[in-house]
């Protein structure tokens, strides 16, 4: 794990959050061990900026990788404390990872939370509502 904690860390610094000044990174690995980036990007349309877990899923969807090959997200911040998801990622993530993925949280003194991935979205709306 310490490998992709040290990527999360290192891959901030690729945000683009002029705006918010609030840079967040994530970083997706599959169960065979490659990982894909993410970070926030922002827009002067504020309404279109896009958070880091979102941009590695999409990323990792882009080419062709699929929830059954996902295992972990880390996500981190540059804080003494753990910065949760949004909604919108936790409905994104609860359809584009498997229900026992792990969202693996990361704080600047290099402790982590690891959450079930549908512990953060209970009773949440999928496609079995539609
Ligand atoms: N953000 C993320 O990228 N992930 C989160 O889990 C929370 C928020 C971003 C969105 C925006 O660019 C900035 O952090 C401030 O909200």
């Amino acid at each position: 794990m310490e490998k992709q904690i040290k990527q999360a860390m290192d891959l901030l610094k690729r945000s683009y959050s002029p705006y918010s000044k609030f840079p967040v990174s994530a970083v997706l690995e599959l169960k065979n061990g490659k990982t894909y980036n993410g970070v926030n990007i922002e827009n002067a349309a504020f309404g279109l900026s896009n958070c880091a877990e979102r941009s590695a899923l999409f990323a990792a969807y882009s080419d062709g990788v699929r929830k059954e090959d996902i295992k972990r997200i880390f996500v981190y911040t540059d804080h003494d404390y753990f910065v949760s998801p949004c909604g919108s990622c936790r409905q994104v993530m609860r359809e584009l990872m498997e229900d026992d993925a792990l969202v693996i949280l990361l704080n600047n003194r290099q402790e982590t939370k690891i959450i079930k991935n549908v512990e953060l979205l209970p009773f949440g709306f999928s496609k079995e509502d539609l």
